[in-house]
């Protein structure tokens, strides 16, 4: 068994609970031109477009249909055979709420805010914007949402050099490997390292692994993990 699996997430884990990929048809940036309320360029021209379009997302996240799949449900108990650090691009909490333990959020969270006066990260559940008044500062105007946005640094780049440099099993769930850092993770791996990409379509980065499960997450996930635990990785 594998003591040390690194698994990277992307849109398409969370796909199959309602929601929306970026680039799969009818994904988030057909509606949105990314520069517009996926920068800090956009949020300073129009932060009102830039606070609705996260308020929304942070609402669909809490609506009860909205929950984990079987494929956040399979990582979460894999943690009881062997320790697994999950690398999220992903803003839901999803797989908390199935019960990972080790996540890390390189782009953020949409239940988070940060306070541009002190640059702390607070939890957040309801809608905000430029009018609201900072529970760390008590200023107005200064919380923005806790989301990397494109031109901004990931969060946690150091932690995750270490964490890979530990890794014995390298997953890829659900991500197109369009976006860097994380879409050059797998090239950073010694070679002896077994890489796995699970993905309903070839990726960008699918000639970067050793084998792939092609499928939707909620059942290719559960493929994997059977074959992992008979040891035929
Ligand atoms: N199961 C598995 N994979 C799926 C599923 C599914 N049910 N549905 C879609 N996919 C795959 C698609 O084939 C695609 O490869 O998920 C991937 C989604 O790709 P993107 O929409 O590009 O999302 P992601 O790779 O997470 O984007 C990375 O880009 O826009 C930025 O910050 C944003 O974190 C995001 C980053």
């Amino acid at each position: 068994m594998y003591h040390n699996i690194v698994v990277l997430t992307g849109a398409g884990i969370s796909a199959e609970s309602g929601i929306k990929t970026f680039r799969d048809a009818d994904g988030l940036w057909e509606n949105h031109p990314i520069e517009e309320v996926a920068s800090p360029e956009g949020f300073a021209a129009n932060p009102s477009l830039v606070y609705d379009f996260y308020n929304q997302r942070r609402r669909q996240l809490l609506d009860p249909a909205i929950e984990p799949n079987a494929a956040h449900v399979a990582l979460a108990d894999l943690e009881a055979d062997t320790q697994v650090t999950i690398i999220t691009q992903n803003v839901d909490n999803l797989h908390e709420r199935a019960g990972s333990s080790r996540v890390w959020h390189m782009h953020g969270e949409l239940m988070k805010a940060k306070c541009r006066s002190s640059g702390r990260s607070l939890e957040i559940s309801t809608d905000f914007d430029e009018k609201t008044v900072c529970t760390c500062c008590q200023k107005t105007g200064t919380l923005r949402p806790d989301i990397v946005w494109f031109g901004e640094i990931p969060y946690y780049l150091d932690q995750i050099q270490d964490i890979l440099a530990r890794c014995d099993l390298f997953v890829s769930i659900g991500t197109s490997g369009q976006v860097y850092p994380a879409a050059g993770f797998v090239r950073a791996l010694e070679p002896k390292v077994p890489k796995i990409e699970i993905n309903t379509d070839a990726t960008a980065i699918s000639h970067s692994f050793n084998r792939h499960f092609v499928g939707p997450a909620s059942t290719a996930v559960q493929e994997f993990i059977q074959v992992l635990k008979s040891d035929q990785l």
